[in-house]
């Protein structure tokens, strides 16, 4: 490329790129403690977001400041007290591992040489990390995508050509929990199943799907015509991190020929832990999981997988030929075997923090969420200002109210203390409606996180607590 190419940074690349860098450094070092206060917002940038399409363009690194104000003034995942829905954490190593994804640009659609057989490992070190025997898998976008993949392979499977003639008059069914991931319900949409063809089973009383309504559920449904297609677990549910009983699902599963998928979006970094062997017990005889690498494994966004027991539905479901897509020697492309087209190296964050860290150290690193859970649980239910759940958290996820006296609609007062606490920016989370009742929902996943990160919650939840109640 010539330097007077329309698009060449010239002079200002190596301004740029160190600019880009010290960024990024400050940005870790700042993320090591919890900030005061959020950064207000900034008034040149709001002016810059009215602005229409620049015709001509301004100097990189002067860009690269504005970009900077640009993320300190945004929400960050990343910071120690964003305990909010299910964060993320921007591990370090994964932030390098995106650079050079982004700068090389390799496309996953097709074999990229040691870019594949990098992946295809990635894959079987993931499996061996939870303890399932993987054949093969990919690496997608989100749960959102590998819960669609997966229920892609399972229609398929069950109604083998449905992927040409659709299942309209098949009668299909799917069967979740009711605290279920919404993203199941969107792919039995998008996939023509249509929502009505799910079956909502009722949960236990440790909020986790009840088997024997599972199994009455499906005898019913076959006695009516039906055709039981699918059983998605959770393991981990986004609510209370509850786990499904796996291995009494696999059974009806395995009796009724359903395709058993582990929805693991957020739980199943913890699975191959020794303390909870007994709660995932099962794992290993479902058709497929998927787990976002970019929750409890700390990478960034976006890095999910699914991981299956056998790689043949998945071929059956998206194999195709084309004339800009040949199959060369007739081995196939990694496109056929998963949904998306254009695919980044997502695995390489992954498989980098598998190679700096290994398993034993993530393991550590996701066993100390699971201890904060517990403390913040334990310190919360022997403080009489607040109330939690009947039972401890299965993973990381604390759900507790702020209890005043003066304040009886303690549900009213728990939305306000969260939004509060928002406002306030010295701890990001987000509220949850629990059996109706609303509730503050930390959720540790960030590897930053820490115990005096946890009791801050409740510290923070009883200042702004008292003062929003208006007769306190
Ligand atoms: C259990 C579960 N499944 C699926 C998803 C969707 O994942 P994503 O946002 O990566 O698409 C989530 C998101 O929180 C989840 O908690």
């Amino acid at each position: 490329m010539t330097t007077d190419h329309p698009l060449a940074l010239g002079a200002r690349r190596d301004a740029a790129l160190d600019r880009a860098c010290e960024i990024i450094r400050k940005a870790w070092y700042e993320f090591d403690h919890p900030r005061p206060t959020e950064s207000p917002d900034s008034e040149s940038l709001a002016q810059l977001f009215k602005q229409g399409l620049p015709t001509s363009g301004i100097d990189a690194v002067t860009a690269m400041d504005i970009v900077a104000e640009l993320m300190d003034t945004s929400v960050a995942q990343s910071r120690p007290r964003y305990l909010a829905f299910i964060g993320a954490s921007g591990l370090e190593v994964g932030v390098l591992a995106d650079m050079l994804v982004a700068t090389y640009d390799v496309n996953m659609a097709v074999d990229g040489r040691a870019a594949s057989r990098m992946e295809e490992q990635a894959v079987r070190w993931l499996g061996e990390y939870l303890g399932y025997p993987a054949d093969g898998g990919s690496f997608t976008s989100g749960g959102q995508v590998s819960n669609l993949t997966a229920l892609a392979a399972a229609r398929e499977r069950k109604f083998p050509g449905s992927r040409r003639t659709g299942v309209a008059g098949l009668r299909p069914t799917v069967y979740v929990s009711a605290e279920a991931h919404v993203s199941v319900r969107r792919a039995v949409e998008l996939l023509g199943i249509g929502s009505d063809a799910i079956r909502t089973i009722a949960l236990d009383s440790k909020r986790r799907m009840n088997a024997d309504a599972l199994d009455e559920h499906v005898r019913n449904d076959l006695a009516a015509g039906f055709t039981p297609m699918a059983v998605v677990a959770t393991g981990g549910t986004t609510l209370t991190g509850a786990v499904d009983p796996l291995n009494s699902i696999a059974d009806i599963a395995a009796e009724h020929g359903l395709w058993m998928h582990v929805d693991g979006a957020y739980g199943l970094a913890a699975a191959g832990l020794a303390r909870t062997q007994e709660m995932f017990a099962g794992l290993d005889r479902a058709d497929s999981v998927s787990i976002d690498a970019h929750k409890w494994l700390f990478v960034p966004k976006a890095c999910s997988a699914l991981l299956v027991r056998d790689h043949v539905p998945l071929v059956r479901t998206f194999s195709h030929n084309e004339a800009y897509m040949p199959h060369e020697g007739g081995a196939l492309n990694p496109v056929d075997s998963t949904l998306e087209y254009s695919r980044p190296m997502r695995s390489l964050k992954l498989w980098l923090a598998f190679l700096v860290y290994g398993a034993d150290r993530l393991h550590e690193a996701v066993e100390r969420h699971l201890d904060i859970a517990q403390i913040l649980y334990e310190a919360a239910a022997a403080d009489p200002e607040f109330t939690v759940l009947p039972h401890a958290p299965q993973l990381s996820i604390t759900p507790l109210q702020h209890v005043l006296p003066d304040c009886p609609d303690v549900d009213a007062h728990n939305m306000a203390l969260t939004f509060a606490m928002q406002k306030d920016g010295r701890l990001f989370l987000s509220p949850a409606q629990i059996d109706s009742h609303t509730f503050l929902r930390p959720c540790f996943v960030n590897y930053r996180s820490d115990k005096s990160d946890a009791l801050a919650v409740l510290d923070l939840a009883r200042e702004l607590g008292r003062s929003i109640c208006p007769t306190h």
